[in-house]
């Protein structure tokens, strides 16, 4: 089984991209046969449009990936544009994509709702999405729920190929991750870059504290007795606590009688231990940048043998060939 997935390098990687997506990326990478990891730049360039930007994005996504336990001699990771033959399959296979499919796609259709224009790349999204999958014979892609429906345009694409030109791809199926898009920002909303609610892996020590002294919690008494289920502070905290840790705070919170900055000043100081040893990782991969390139280019050395055998089929399958 070979597992794949992509992940913009739109920002610096926020608690609710570790926990809702990276986490389990790393935990796979024990777990499939083989697994394939990239940066998707990309995609990226919808929305990212400054070109230093761009590429410090997209090394620092390679430094945070590795520093957070990505194991270069278990999983490949690589930059999605140093595999042109995504680009030429995503020609091939918008000849199949029929319109309607792609305009019922979410991202395109909520921008399409709010009144803004979209361009070419934010609507054909999804079919590079589904190049990126198909091109390495995927079998399973890990992603967070919001992006089920790309992987369905994927296998749709896959399927509307192979009844036209023969058996050619393989037929990719998601895996959705557990806790995507469950994770609270500052606000208690979605954390999310969109929403300005984020804390970020590696800022400063210092930032990550004052942020989370900041996230904002109602104003019920001391002495209130308080559900931890419906409460974001309570969940931020029990994604870094031992279950015994969790199990304590949450009879705290019904008992009542203590207050929300006990529980940020312990949230801020499990955050901090929880990702030390993998901000050190981290201090020392920004130090060699060649380091990191050099498993870059090796990752994409790896995905383009397995993406030329693909697209070859693809282009002989079709007539190009
Ligand atoms: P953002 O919303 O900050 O732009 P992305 O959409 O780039 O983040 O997220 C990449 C992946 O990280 C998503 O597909 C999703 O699986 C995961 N993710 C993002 N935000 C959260 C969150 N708040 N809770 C859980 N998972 C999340
Ligand atoms: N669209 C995905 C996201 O925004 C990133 C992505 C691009 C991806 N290509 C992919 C994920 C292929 C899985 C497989 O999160």
């Amino acid at each position: 089984m070979r597992a794949l997935s992509g992940i913009q390098p739109t920002g610096r990687f926020h608690w609710g991209n570790y926990f809702g997506a990276i986490r389990q990326y790393i935990e796979l990478q024990d777990k499939a046969d083989e697994s394939f990891y990239f940066i998707a730049n990309l995609h990226a360039l919808t929305t990212v449009r400054d070109p230093a930007v761009l590429r410090q994005n997209t090394l620092d996504a390679a430094i945070d990936l590795l520093a957070l336990g990505l194991d270069p001699g278990k999983a490949t990771l690589f930059v999605q544009s140093d595999v042109p033959e995504v680009s030429e399959l995503c020609w091939l296979l918008t000849t199949v994509t029929n319109m309607g499919l792609l305009e019922r796609c979410h991202a395109y259709k909520d921008k399409k709702a709010k009144g803004l224009t979209a361009d070419m790349g934010l609507f054909a999204y999804p079919v590079l999405m589904a190049a990126d999958i198909i091109i390495y014979d995927s079998d399973v892609v890990p992603v967070g729920e919001d992006q089920n429906q790309h992987i369905e345009v994927a296998r749709d694409l896959a399927g509307s190929f192979n009844h036209l030109f023969g058996e050619t791809f393989v037929l990719p199926k998601a895996y959705i991750l557990s806790d995507s898009a469950k994770v609270a920002g500052t606000d208690g909303e979605k954390m999310s870059k969109s929403y300005g609610n984020t804390i970020e892996l590696f800022e400063p020590v210092k930032d990550v504290k004052k942020k989370v002294m900041r996230i904002q919690t109602d104003s019920r008494p001391v002495e209130e007795s308080k559900d931890p289920d419906t409460d974001h502070l309570f969940q931020l905290y029990s994604l870094f606590a031992t279950p015994e840790q969790t199990q304590v705070m949450a009879e705290t919170y019904r008992k009542g009688g203590f207050g929300y900055g006990m529980v940020k000043k312990e949230l801020a100081e499990l955050a901090e231990q929880f990702f030390a040893e993998a901000r050190e990782r981290r201090a020392a991969l920004e130090s060699q940048p060649e380091h990191v390139r050099k498993i870059l280019a090796a990752g994409a050395a790896k995905a383009r043998k397995k993406a030329s055998e693909v697209l070859l089929r693809a282009q002989t399958a079709c007539g190009i060939r």
